[in-house]
């Protein structure tokens, strides 16, 4: 006799409801399921934080985490998930420590990728520790900071090895801006980067093996960062792009991750690959809003009911295999990328999505267009924006994801 099977989506939030809602509203649409003769059944459930035992059941099998990047009691609860229960979680904890650019950068450079010259420089200011004048008295080199930048060249970027929201960062033109910017850099610790003239800034959202790319706009206000434009890149670019976000993740073993990248004609230069389990408010995503739950939906659901592990093993060597062997950069490009849709069954997931999922982009159109979308909008931008800018918002970004059901449809 055929049986049931239930699974459940633990979800480790911090402030946000919007997405958190969204996520729970298009799950219902998902259904049971009957896959080979079972009927699924999945459910979502919003964790708590409370002691825990290390030996402990884990409920969820799989989790979903926006929180443990700054709480570390749920950050610590996930290794021990992913060690103890094999819970499966979207971004390995283990890397979790390399979600510092630093890190990032230097697999892509190991990967022959094109990182811009990138130098680190020690702390300006001593580490508080009765053991740094010894240290540095007798082991600290002193260093020429001007002979650096003038190596890299002006104007460069200085910013902190482990950043994020542009904490720290400063474009340096000058001798006085450098000076500046390294007196004024304290106790963090910096990385002096070449320039890239760009005319693109790329923003590839990933979660699994679906990757969107958007028109990333650093300059503009929050709500107007993610400008809608559809083939902005040429060919080649976007192609590079959606490649190089897949193949760091499949790297690291992340699968809901930003990256960043700056395109110059068909070069493209990542920058910041390290920011996972990214924000996905509505008020940031507006337009992709809907595309990016649907794919946390379906990825988790892909994951849960075919029964994918988590592999814990980053097995790095298969890839410098591919950047020590004598192929070009396009032809490393797409070993790694070989490499990457293997490890996220890339074909596999799109044609089981297909064959399982066929109704759910139906169904998350319909709602997205319908009232109760509209009341979770209102809800958002009245949480995030003063009074008297609510009316003003709630238009822009009514008119973003009505662009967006009107594309779907005309698609
Ligand atoms: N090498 C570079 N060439 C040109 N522009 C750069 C370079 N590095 C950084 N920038 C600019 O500085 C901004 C912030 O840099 P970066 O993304 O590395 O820092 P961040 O702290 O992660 O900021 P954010 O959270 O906004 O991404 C980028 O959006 C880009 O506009
Ligand atoms: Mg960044």
């Amino acid at each position: 006799m055929a049986g049931t099977k239930d699974h459940l989506i633990g979800l480790l939030l911090g402030a946000e409801e919007d997405w958190p809602q969204a996520f729970e509203q298009i799950l219902r649409f998902v259904g049971p399921l009957k896959v080979d003769g079972t009927e699924h059944r999945i459910a979502s459930e919003r964790l708590t934080i409370e002691p825990f035992d290390l030996t402990d059941p884990v409920r969820t099998g799989l989790v979903i985490d926006r929180l443990a990047h700054w709480y570390f009691h749920p950050r610590e609860w996930l290794k021990k998930a992913a060690l103890v229960n094999g819970t499966y979680l979207l971004n390995s904890p283990f890397t979790f420590q390399s979600m510092e650019k630093h890190s990032a950068y230097c697999a892509m450079i190991r990967l022959g990728l094109k990182v811009p010259p990138t130098i680190l420089v020690p702390y300006k200011n001593p580490v508080d520790n009765h053991r740094w004048t010894f240290t540095s008295e007798k082991y600290n080199k002193p260093f020429d900071l001007d002979l650096l930048a003038a190596e890299l060249g002006y104007p460069l970027y200085m910013k902190p090895f482990d950043g994020g929201g542009w904490r720290g960062v400063s474009r340096v033109n000058d001798r006085s801006d450098l000076h500046t910017a390294y007196d004024d850099s304290g106790e963090m610790l910096m990385h002096l980067q070449a320039t890239v003239d760009y005319d693109h800034f790329a923003r590839a959202l990933s979660i699994g093996p679906e990757t969107m790319v958007m028109d990333f706009r650093p300059e503009e206000p929050m709500h107007q960062r993610y400008h809608v434009s559809h083939g902005f890149l040429s060919e080649s670019a976007g192609k590079q792009v959606v490649a190089v976000s897949r193949i760091v993740n499949a790297f690291f073993h992340w699968e809901f991750n930003s990256a960043e990248m700056l395109v110059k004609g068909d070069d493209v230069y990542p920058i910041d690959y390290a920011n996972a389990c990214p924000d996905v408010a509505v008020t940031s995503l507006h337009y992709y809003f809907p595309w990016a739950i649907s794919a946390l939906v379906k990825w988790s659901t892909y994951c849960l009911v075919t029964g994918r592990r988590p592999n814990l093993d980053l097995e790095m060597t298969t890839y410098f295999e591919i950047a020590d062997s004598d192929r070009t950069y396009d032809e490393k490009l797409d070993a790694y990328l070989a490499l990457a849709d293997e490890h996220f069954e890339t074909e596999r997931y799109h044609a089981w999505c297909a064959e399982h999922l066929g109704h759910l982009d139906e169904a998350v159109a319909q709602w997205v267009s319908g009232q109760d979308f509209d009341r979770l909008l209102v809800e958002t931008v009245q949480a995030t924006y003063p009074r008297h800018e609510q009316e003003q918002f709630l238009a822009h970004f009514r008119g973003l994801v009505g662009m967006w059901v009107h594309d779907r449809a005309a698609s």
